[in-house]
């Protein structure tokens, strides 16, 4: 806390009001949420990621996040977007871990920094741009960035005193603290939300006029109910806005922390790494000259545990810098591992390689996009990883396009061909599909618009849902009717039997392409099988599902498929000490 606030300036309080009412407010016309702006123009980010320590499923559940929804974006036409990653290299937190490793924090991030680039090169994160806090063009953004809070009148200097999280890199209010013994029975102070220990600070810095942001932010809230997504996260954060919001320590002593940007004019002081950290978004958009262009069209991906630095710090800053918030703030809970917090000390931190290994990328991807709910915190541990996959991967889909490319009920290998007489459109008509067959065929056809939607919530996971209750549908609609039992030498039963298996490639065709943002390598395969080969076959926009059904000729129907190229998922084995 501050030893020393702001005089009351209301005339600041009341330029701040008055900045905020003259801004276009371009959230108004994006009812949406995701979905409107220029779709070229938009951008999505993870957090930079802290480079003390190896990235673990954590960090990559962040970004697959990130990268699923931009993947989406892509794959409804908007090529143009970009998607940010990066490391934050700056802080207390990291010059201390470089020196425990006897190394420079220069070697220390460039090692690190390079372990989550080569993480997210095997995830297939397809990031356009990584961000590291250490570069050049990034000090220079936040020199401005900073000089233009000061020109502006947002910045003094004071006394501050207060609790000092390292690990969190942030200060803590009495109130977010507490006492607690260690193993050997000594007392610390520690944070209530991390547990991690905190320390006593009394130095000169520079504070932020956050106490005048107030009303701005909640006028922002107010106008914008999807800027902070789920709406729990929304919630809370009108809830600190209830409380005392008081200023902010903006800076610390360089005597005590040198790794980080030098606050421009005054080389006895560092800029908060948190500062440092979140100009990041701007540096990417070109910030100070190029950001016009796509600010404030940006997306934050985050989890949980820095809620506040995104959706209380941030936007305060971008007014005070006459900027606007961003878009949207996309917030993800967290994962646990066997209802254990992850952490060093318990020595349970999963390692994302190890994981790769055992379920393969697109395996693993999917068990944390289906099974992570953004507002509850997911447990992770084989079993449940291996059930998941196994019966959604390998058995539902891979099982259904297995028995659908079979040569024994497709011989010539070949995308067979509709029949309207077995599958009129009128369904009391003389058909032989039955009251369920045209249930499979509306579900299906209602599903991209069902999983955008739910994209656009950042619900990923019941987007994956609505999917999977689909496969399971389509795998009851082909053994409802046994094609395996129909006769090939016998017209009206061959006739039939190619109806059944077009309708279930079609429908395949639609959870492949679907399927991209979350395992782009499977779907990938998968669309391959089919024969649906080019980028245009595979957009959403061209998707036109059981279009012989509707009438409308299908450019599929008796093309050759691919090759066969194994099965889509080999089913995983238990692990031996059944954990
Ligand atoms: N460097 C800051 C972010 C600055 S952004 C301007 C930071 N880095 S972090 O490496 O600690 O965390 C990065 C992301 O990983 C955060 O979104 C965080 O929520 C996420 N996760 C870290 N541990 C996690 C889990 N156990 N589970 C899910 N995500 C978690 O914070």
């Amino acid at each position: 806390m501050p030893l020393l606030r702001s005089p009351s300036a209301r005339r600041q309080l009341r330029a701040a009001a008055a900045a905020a009412a003259s801004w276009p407010r371009p959230w108004r016309r994006c009812r949406a949420s995701l979905g409107a702006g220029s779709p070229s123009q938009r951008l999505i980010s993870t957090p930079i990621f802290y480079v003390n320590g190896p990235p673990h499923i954590g960090h990559l559940y962040s970004a697959l996040l990130a990268d699923a929804m931009h993947r989406h974006r892509q794959l409804l036409g908007q090529a143009g977007g970009r998607f940010a990653t990066g490391t934050d290299e700056h802080g207390l937190k990291i010059q201390t871990t470089a020196a425990a490793a006897g190394t420079s924090p220069e070697r220390f991030c460039d090692r690190v920094s390079a372990k989550f680039r080569e993480l997210f090169t095997q995830a297939g994160i397809s990031y356009t741009d990584f961000i590291r806090t250490t570069e050049p063009q990034h000090k220079r953004a936040v020199e401005h960035f900073w000089t233009t809070l000061r020109d502006r009148g947002w910045l003094y200097r004071a006394y501050y005193e207060g609790w000092y999280c390292t690990a969190e890199e942030s200060f803590l209010a009495t109130s977010q603290v507490t006492e607690r013994p260690d193993a050997l029975g000594r007392r610390h102070v520690v944070s209530l939300e991390s547990g991690h220990q905190v320390h006593w600070t009394k130095e000169e810095n520079y504070m932020f006029k956050l106490s005048e942001f107030r009303e701005p932010l909640l006028r922002w809230l107010q106008e914008r109910k999807l800027a902070i997504t789920p709406k729990p996260f929304y919630q809370q954060v009108l809830q600190w806005l209830e409380q005392d919001l008081p200023d902010l320590s903006v800076s610390r002593d360089r005597a005590r922390l040198w790794w980080g940007i030098p606050v421009p004019g005054d080389p006895t002081q560092t800029i908060y790494v948190w500062v440092d950290a979140l100009v990041n978004y701007l540096t990417i958009m070109g910030y100070p000259e190029g950001h016009r262009a796509w600010w404030p069209a940006a997306c934050h991906v985050v989890g949980k545990d820095i809620l506040k630095f995104h959706a209380i710090y941030w936007p305060a800053l971008l007014m005070a810098a006459g900027l606007e918030p961003p878009e949207q703030i996309l917030v993800h809970s967290h994962w646990t591992v066997q209802g254990q917090k992850m952490s060093k000390s318990l020595g349970n931190v999963v390692d994302p390689w190890a994981c790769f290994r055992r379920y393969s990328v697109d395996g693993f991807r999917y068990f944390l996009l289906r099974q992570g709910v953004p507002e509850r915190d997911g447990d992770y541990y084989d079993e449940k990883a291996v059930k998941l996959i196994n019966s959604e991967l390998a058995d539902a889909l891979g099982g259904l396009l297995n028995r659908c490319t079979s040569p024994s009920l497709n011989p010539s290998s070949t995308y067979p061909g509709f029949s309207e007489a077995c599958f009129p459109r009128d369904s009391g008509g003389s058909g032989k599909a039955s009251v369920e067959d045209y249930e499979l065929v509306s579900s299906v056809g209602a599903l991209p618009q069902q999983v955008s939607s739910h994209f656009e919530c950042f619900q990923i996971y019941k987007a994956l849902e609505a999917i999977v209750n689909c496969v399971r549908q389509t795998n009851g609609f082909v053994q409802r009717h046994r094609p395996w039992k129909l006769s090939r030498e016998d017209p009206e039963q061959q006739l039939w039997l190619d109806t059944i298996l077009h309708v279930a490639l079609e429908c395949l065709r639609v959870y492949g392409t679907l399927l991209q943002p979350v395992i782009p390598a499977m779907a990938d395969k998968l669309l391959t099988r089919l024969g649906v080969r080019s980028p245009a076959e595979r957009s959403l926009s061209n998707v036109d599902f059981l279009s012989r059904y509707h009438g409308k000729k299908s450019p599929f129907e008796g093309r050759t498929l691919g090759p066969d190229a194994g099965l889509l998922f080999p089913k995983l084995k238990k692990a031996k000490d059944g954990s």
